[in-house]
């Protein structure tokens, strides 16, 4: 992610708008490569990318809003949980799919990862860079409350 101010953000959003604005589809392509540069889609990134595209602020919103993965604030909280088989063996699925009822905080990235080297000790996880073994989902969301 990109440390930059309010003015050189607003610059590189409306680059990287213009550079895929020609292509079909541009949306998504543009939404994520935003998300990658930045972390999480602001409400000027919305109007940027909008006029970039000819389209409304609140298509633009729809689409944001649609995908769980575009995120309006950064985060300051990251779960990757494994999905990899070895976990998927010993209950990873389940991780996956309870995580978001247990989490109490809005400001959570949860992400999906395809092993963590950590298979012996699956499910894993990883919160804010540590690497959690055997875990659950209220167990991961434990780890993210600390
Ligand atoms: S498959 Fe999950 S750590 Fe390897």
């Amino acid at each position: 992610m990109t440390s930059t101010s309010s003015a050189e953000r607003n610059t590189r959003v409306r680059a990287i708008a213009e550079q895929r604005s020609h292509d079909r589809g541009a949306l998504l392509p543009i939404l994520h490569e935003v998300m990658a540069e930045f972390g999480h889609i602001d409400r000027v990134d919305l109007e940027t990318i909008a006029d970039v595209l000819n389209f409304s602020v609140a298509d633009v919103l729809g689409v944001v809003s649609f995908y769980h993965d575009f995120r309006d604030r950064p985060a300051s909280q990251r779960v990757q949980v494994c999905r990899g088989e070895a976990c998927q063996a010993v209950g990873a699925e389940r991780v996956w799919e309870e995580l978001p009822s247990h989490l109490t905080r809005g400001d959570v990235s949860v992400e999906q990862v395809f092993c963590l080297g950590n298979c012996a000790l699956g499910p894993s996880a990883m919160v804010n860079g540590r690497l959690i073994g055997q875990t659950d989902a209220s167990g991961l969301a434990a780890e993210v409350a600390r």
